[in-house]
């Protein structure tokens, strides 16, 4: 994966959508804390590229603005430092000619023999007017340096849509040329779960059937749709989050270790674990949507959009069978946390106490917000005779790093982008895989014969019928890690 250090060829970075939301709020900081701590590689130009007006000057200044209002670590001497590497054209990345614009730009600011890293941080109906504009203009062609792109989330709507979304990639670039984001691969703790496993003796001989007895992914949110009513009205929660971040956690607990360590090997690791994972049952679903949903300007005032989801999913190897993973998600819930435990099988006989029934040793990785790890076991009471109670082992990254900060997912992927390590993002079949797993659950919620989905109250713990899913087999859901401050 991709290495520290601000050596590394110089480039450009353009940015498609400069003067948007995701340029303000993560991207402009993201290159401001890159370049603070001396990561970014040296002599990188940023050229920003959009419709408003701006010359170089206006474009620094608003960059400026967003990252006083993003980095709390503002210092104006190392953001001038920064600020002269920027530049911008402007243009419709619509019409051809701007691309000759664009390449006249470019040629003005490296000599072409430089990577160059073109970032669509533009709403999808743009993608395939910028790929065919780079296309066109010969701005994508890697023959002489490495011309790689970015692109956002939703990777397409579902299996057909993501399938002709990469063919228009192809139009004018090749898939390693493509690095698809899933900001939950550039959080820290998401990737320590590779090194929690791959990193330690203790864990993966026990991390199969049988050990574990079920595995458990949370990502719960307090907040609701907001003003994204109308957009997620069109996404729910299954498009929104599981094909994406959920399945993204669930591969990298489930995979087999990559050998080689490589980005082909993680990848393809990934890839085999979904294509692995038996299509989900109706019966293995269950839907939530908030009470209100439906009031947001911008939901239809019938819409059936689940706005909370619970699946049970069962990977069909040599690893896992018999062990189901447990996902779910929603909004408008009681906590922000997002949570993987792995509950492991009880021991098999009960020395201490006929009728006293251990408690299972459940490992929690806390991937937000209080960072960590903790597992939990059963020890002897004190001064009682033989009675036990669990106890936890903790390791919280703000305890064992307080001088280190948590970077922000994009710092890392943007970085790892820039060096062209593609390790932490999607590749086009694991995409695909995740749609063909997903797909049938979304036509089963769209169905008006399987019902609506089951209303719950905002702040609570979501849908009580999701208590079915683990239920009916003899297990509860798990609570998921808050902060301890
Ligand atoms: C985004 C979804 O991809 O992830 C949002 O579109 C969601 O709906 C967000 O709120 C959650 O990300 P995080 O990092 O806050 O857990």
């Amino acid at each position: 994966m991709g290495s520290d250090g601000s050596a590394g060829p110089a480039g450009t970075l353009v940015i498609f959508g400069a003067s948007g939301d995701l340029t303000r709020r993560k991207l402009g900081p993201s290159l401001y804390s890159l370049h603070a701590k001396g990561r970014l590689p040296r002599d990188l130009r940023v050229l920003g590229f959009a419709r408003s007006e701006m010359d170089d000057g206006e474009f620094r200044s608003y960059l400026a603005e967003a990252v006083q209002e993003f980095a709390p670590d503002f210092d104006q001497a190392t953001w001038d430092e920064l600020a002269g590497r920027l530049h911008y054209v402007a243009g419709d990345m619509t019409e051809s000619g701007a691309y000759e614009a664009l390449g006249r730009r470019l040629a003005e600011l490296d000599d072409g023999a430089a990577p160059r890293l073109y970032y669509l941080a533009v709403a999808p109906r743009f993608f395939e007017a910028a790929v065919r504009g780079l296309g066109a203009a010969g701005l994508a062609d890697d023959q002489e340096a490495p011309r790689n792109l970015v692109v956002e989330k939703p990777f397409g709507r579902d299996l057909d849509s993501a399938r002709r979304l990469n063919e228009i990639l192809y139009c004018a670039f090749r898939e390693p040329q493509v690095f698809r984001i899933d900001h939950y691969l550039g959080k820290e703790t998401a990737q320590n779960l590779l090194y929690l496993r791959f990193a330690n003796t203790i864990f993966e001989p026990v991390w199969n059937r049988n050990y574990v007895d079920n595995v458990q992914i949370t990502v719960a949110e307090t907040v609701d749709v907001g003003r994204r009513a109308g957009y997620y009205d069109q996404a729910g929660v299954l498009r929104d989050m599981f094909q994406n971040h959920l399945l993204q956690l669930f591969t990298l607990v489930a995979m087999e270790p990559p050998a080689p360590f490589n980005q082909t090997t993680l990848r393809d690791e990934k890839v085999k674990v979904l294509s692995a994972t038996r299509p989900v049952a109706r019966e293995d679903v269950v839907l939530g949507q908030y009470e209100g949903f439906l009031d947001a300007e911008g939901v239809a005032p019938d819409s059936r959009t689940p706005t909370y989801a619970a699946l049970r999913l069962q990977v069909d190897n040599w690893r896992w069978e018999g062990v189901p993973f447990y996902l779910r998600s929603g909004k408008a819930l009681d906590a922000k946390a997002t949570t993987i435990h792995i509950e492991f099988k009880r021991p098999p006989s009960r020395l201490f106490g006929a009728f006293q029934s251990p408690a299972p040793n459940i490992l929690s990785i806390c991937i937000q917000p209080d960072e960590g790890v903790h597992m939990r076991f059963d020890a002897k009471v004190p001064d009682e005779p033989s009675r036990t109670a669990p106890v936890d082992m903790e390791f919280h990254y703000g305890d064992s790093f307080p001088c280190v900060g948590l970077p922000d997912a994009y710092e890392r992927l943007l970085l790892d982008a820039l060096q062209g390590d593609a390790s932490l993002f999607a590749r086009s079949d694991e995409i695909e895989n995740a749609w063909r797993l997903i797909d049938p659950v979304v036509a089963a919620s769209e169905d008006p014969a399987s019902g609506r989905p089951a209303v719950y109250e905002p702040g609570s713990a979501g849908p009580r019928e999701a208590e079915r899913l683990p239920g009916r087999e003899g297990r509860v859901w798990r609570e998921v890690c808050v902060s301890h401050d």
